[in-house]
């Protein structure tokens, strides 16, 4: 039988399991063998996998995270590593490896490409910030438990007369914060793509105020920064890919709302919650088509290409294309947004 391998490379995103299901019904289907590779790339490094059968997946389907684990491992952060992948793929007899990740994960696919192992990619983040497809899994439970979060900080804010400052993730790219704060009705939203002014930001509170409400909700993406200034990291440490650490803006901007308003400011970061638990049924039908369409490739010998949403078509393009720059926030849709803004 043919084998394929399948890993899950980068941050956990809801999805993952819908996808590793899919790519493994179809290979069952058609008579290939499943490889589960562990941790990303370092279970190829460490050679640390599994042959999956039906049983494996079964089950999995609305279940967070990854069941074959994650890691941002880069194998070409050393040399030996990069042979040990090589190796392992060769050991294992892999005819093809289907790689789920990010930016990170598919620019490491795309080299090993390059230098001749047969790879397909499928796009996975909470950001949604790979060039080439409409949208990746996971951006949709993202925006979905941030929206709920939202709605459910109008509340207290409303009960307490209070501002409340909600940071969500999305590294360097504002779809989270856009599409959740238009969904949950912020009053003021705020993306790496336009820097923060701050006397802006206070004017539309007190425009807002000025006709009778008593409270507003910020929502800013972990990646905004203020006019002349770096984005607020949480630390000095860069992880193997060189991507350092967002987040605390929203404490900044919390203090100043206060200070230069006087009202009182409430800040909460999001943080994870937004990658974990359950994946949305528009997840898990994305994630499925592009694990079915994946496996169709290795069949078909598309190799180099990732697969891709474009209006209601899943597509596949090279992922050369998909790496090659951050698809920022189309800023025709945070001027519908800033309709609703103060
Ligand atoms: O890329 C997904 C993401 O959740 C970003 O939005 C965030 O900046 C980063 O990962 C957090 O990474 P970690 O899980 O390493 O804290």
């Amino acid at each position: 039988m043919p084998k394929v391998g399948v890993l899950t490379g980068g941050g956990d995103c809801p999805g993952l399991n819908a996808v590793i299901r899919a790519v493994t019904r179809t290979a069952i289907n058609n008579n290939w063998e499943v490889i589960g590779i562990k941790n990303g790339w370092r279970g190829l490094i460490d050679k640390d996998y599994q042959t999956f059968n039906l049983e494996s997946v079964s089950g999995i389907l609305p279940k967070g995270g990854t069941i074959l684990g994650t890691s941002r491992t880069n194998p070409y952060k050393k040399e030996e590593d990069v042979e040990k992948v090589k190796i392992t793929y060769k050991e294992l007899n892999l005819e093809a490896l289907i790689a789920i990740g990010g930016e990170d994960t598919l620019g490491v696919a795309n080299r090993l490409f390059q230098e001749g192992l047969n790879i397909v990619g499928v796009p996975k983040t909470i950001d949604n910030d790979l060039n080439a497809t409409d949208y990746t899994f996971g951006f949709d439970t993202a925006v979905n438990i941030a929206t709920e979060c939202i709605d459910r900080l109008h509340t207290t804010a409303e009960s307490h007369h209070r501002i409340i400052v909600v940071e969500v993730m999305g590294r360097h790219a504002g779809w989270i914060a856009v599409y959740s704060g238009l969904a949950g009705g912020a009053d003021v939203i705020l993306i790496p793509e336009i820097p923060i002014n701050i006397e802006e930001v206070c004017q539309l509170i007190e425009k807002r105020h000025s006709r009778g409400k008593t409270f507003s909700i910020i929502v800013v993406a972990e990646g905004a920064k203020f006019k002349n200034a770096k984005e607020v990291l949480k630390d000095q440490e860069v992880d193997e890919f060189g991507h350092v650490k967002l987040g605390g803006v929203s404490n900044i901007l919390g203090k100043l709302i206060e200070e230069r308003t006087g009202y009182e400011t409430r800040v909460v970061v999001l943080g994870h919650i937004q990658r974990g638990g359950t994946p949305t049924a528009f997840d898990r039908i994305l994630a499925t088509r592009y694990g079915v369409k994946a496996m169709k490739m290795v069949l078909e010998k598309k190799y180099g290409k990732m697969v891709a949403l474009r209006g209601n078509q899943i597509i596949d393009v090279p992922l050369q294309e998909a790496v090659a720059e951050l698809k920022t926030v189309d800023l025709k849709i945070y001027e519908i947004a800033k309709t609703f803004f103060g």
